[in-house]
């Protein structure tokens, strides 16, 4: 249990509160470079600022504020130029950088432009991600976590916008005995209820998640490792030898994949499921675009879909609240991860309130080449090898949200 003063430090994340100022050391996921494809010009939300994410007309990025200085129309409805992104209302003219380049309707040889600036902050591209850093100068380098930037393989992408806070989704992630409840019983409860089908319209598979009969969980140089023993297993198995982590701030790493939890505000979390499959033999990465598309969060009577793995989460991450309210909560053994994740929170607030870089925040690029992540793989891979014994393509599975192995392993989300 938090006060609720200490709540509200943790979880608020907008510009001058203690969490927005750690958080603004990181660069964030904010949209999928394929997302610019049929739109150049995107709306953002992030760390509770209105932004808009452009490609100008020579293929250079930029983010700038929504709002255009001079009468405040969104930039979300610019058009994007050679030299910039320009407001469709009087035409003033903004570049990456946040300069004023034009003003058509002044008079000629006015030097008003020079005087106005907009917000900016720098962007970079890496694995099919647009990445965001609203920190202080000099931006730190951009994490290149192995799965961004491993070879010969092909990748996709699905995102959510989750209506609450970031944290509950990152203390679910330090919590692996909802597994066996949330994907175990509940699962085969869902699917009990229609007619033993799961999302994928198929027979349910065994979905019996074994009892935790021990868990534990250490800090490392990136995160924290989550381990578990389950009944019949013991501390031989990958799961606790090896376990799988969490990567500060933000990032779940399971198998092939990460789960980005990006705060848009104090209440919506940008969700990101990032994937990744080794290519087959004779295929020929790599991908000329990273495909992207939307996980449903709820369906047309606005219920959540719980009948796949991600779907449970989220509703769990949902029904918490906005933001959940840790004052009455009610800790137990079993939270331990999550009590550890709060107190590494809070001894990284420190060291960036004492001036210093927290972890996960690189500046020496021959240590940012690859930076390769430990993690158990050993129902992600099986998972991957049923697909490709039986002949299906691995990705065209990816795509298609309800027919993903991946997402339905029971691992997956925890
Ligand atoms: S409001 Fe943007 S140019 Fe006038
Ligand atoms: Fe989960």
């Amino acid at each position: 249990m938090l006060s609720r003063e200490e709540n509200e430090r943790l979880t608020r994340a907008r510009p001058g509160t203690p969490m927005g100022t750690l958080l603004r050391r990181y660069w964030f996921p904010i949209a999928a470079t394929a997302d610019l494809d049929a739109n150049p010009v995107k709306a953002i939300k992030l760390l509770g600022e209105d932004l808009v994410l452009f490609r100008d007309r020579r293929g250079r990025l930029g983010l700038i504020g929504e709002r255009c200085p001079h009468r405040r129309v969104s930039m979300r409805y610019g058009i994007p130029e050679e030299d910039g992104l320009r407001c469709c209302y009087h035409g003033w003219m903004f570049d990456g950088q946040g300069r004023c380049v034009e003003m058509p309707a002044e008079l000629p040889g006015s030097t008003f432009k020079d005087r106005v600036r907009t917000p900016a902050y720098p962007v970079e591209e890496l694995g099919g991600l647009v990445f965001a850093y609203l920190g202080p100068e000099p931006p730190p380098l951009l994490p290149r976590w192995d799965l961004l930037v491993m070879d010969n393989v092909w990748r996709d992408i699905g995102v959510t916008v989750i209506p609450c806070n970031w944290m509950q989704c990152m203390e679910n992630s330090l919590d692996p005995v909802h597994t066996e409840w949330l994907h175990g019983r509940y699962y085969e409860y869902v699917m009990s209820r229609n007619a033993g089908k799961d999302a994928g319209g198929e027979r349910m598979v065994e979905r019996v998640i074994g009892h935790h009969l021990k868990i534990g969980f250490d800090v490392f140089a990136h995160g924290i490792v989550k381990r578990r023993v389950r009944l019949g297993g013991s501390e031989d198995d990958p799961t606790w030898r090896i376990g799988h982590p969490i990567l500060f701030p933000n990032i779940l790493r399971v198998g092939w994949t990460f789960q980005f939890r990006v705060p848009m505000d104090d209440t919506h979390t940008y969700h990101l499921m990032y994937q990744v499959l080794p290519a087959p033999p004779g295929a020929e990465p790599p991908q000329e675009r990273v495909p992207v598309y939307q996980i449903p969060i709820t369906d047309e009577r606005g219920e959540h879909i719980t009948n796949f793995v991600l779907g449970q989460d989220m509703m769990a991450w949902v029904t918490q609240g906005p933001v959940a309210e840790r004052d009455l909560e009610k800790l137990g053994d079993s939270d331990q991860g999550v009590i550890l994740f709060r107190r590494l929170l809070r001894e990284q607030l420190a060291i960036v309130e004492a001036g210093g870089d927290p972890m996960n925040v690189f500046r020496d690029a021959a240590t940012n080449k690859c930076i390769d992540i430990p993690v158990e793989y050993s129902l992600i891979e099986a998972a991957r090898a049923r697909r490709l014994a039986t002949g299906q393509a691995p990705w065209s599975a990816l795509l298609d949200t309800v027919e993903n192995a991946w997402a339905r392993a029971p691992e997956s989300a925890g």
